[in-house]
């Protein structure tokens, strides 16, 4: 099936609807500051946004998921990946984060982190279908409610294989 949605940098245009979407699926949620921060503030951190492709090039692109993510020198970390619940299981999770650890292999990243609430089975195996491993637990990491973290590492960006070839047939990775 045709992917349905493309994915471009964000702008500061999405601020409203990236709060929307965080508030929706995230606690706690990112404030609007935050996200201020993430997209001007903060020059370690780039955002990539899913949209529906059909209005991509309308002022009001839909928007359907997000990645926010950090460069920090020959290291990726992986901060924030949401996709809206009624687009949930059609590929939207895995292109964000294959769009982000590919525009990282591109500048010279050579791994890659995580952390992941211990009951969020449904990100865990996203990143593990990756490439991703477990190497650690971090206690009492996430507050709202309170739970551990779950660390997860890629040490060498090298996707698996088929999962780029899936991407560039779908025409979804980009940036
Ligand atoms: C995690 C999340 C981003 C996944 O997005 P998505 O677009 O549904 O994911 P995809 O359709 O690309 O799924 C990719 C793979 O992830 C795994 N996966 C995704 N959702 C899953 C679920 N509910 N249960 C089990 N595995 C799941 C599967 O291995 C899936 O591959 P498959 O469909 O070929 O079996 C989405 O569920 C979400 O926004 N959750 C709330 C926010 C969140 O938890 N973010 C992660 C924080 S680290």
């Amino acid at each position: 099936m045709m992917a349905d949605f493309d994915i471009i940098p964000a702008t500061e245009d999405f601020l409203p609807a990236l709060v929307e979407l965080d508030r929706a699926c995230f606690s706690p949620p990112w404030t609007s500051k935050m996200w201020e921060a993430e997209l001007r503030g903060n020059p370690f951190s780039h955002v990539l946004v899913a949209v529906l492709r059909a209005r991509v090039e309308r002022e009001d692109a839909k928007l359907i998921g997000f990645h926010c993510f950090w460069m920090v020198f020959e290291e990726l970390r992986l901060m924030r990946l949401a996709v809206q619940e009624s687009k949930r299981r059609q590929g939207v999770g895995r292109a964000l984060a294959i769009a982000a650890l590919e525009w990282g292999r591109q500048r010279g990243v050579s791994r890659a982190m995580l952390e992941v609430r211990s009951s969020n089975g449904a990100a865990q195996q996203l990143y593990r279908g990756l490439g991703f491993s477990p190497r650690g637990v971090r206690r009492g990491y996430y507050s709202d409610p309170t739970e551990d973290a779950v660390l997860m590492e890629m040490d060498s960006l090298a996707l698996p294989v088929e999962l780029l070839q899936k991407t560039v047939e779908e025409g979804a990775a980009e940036g």
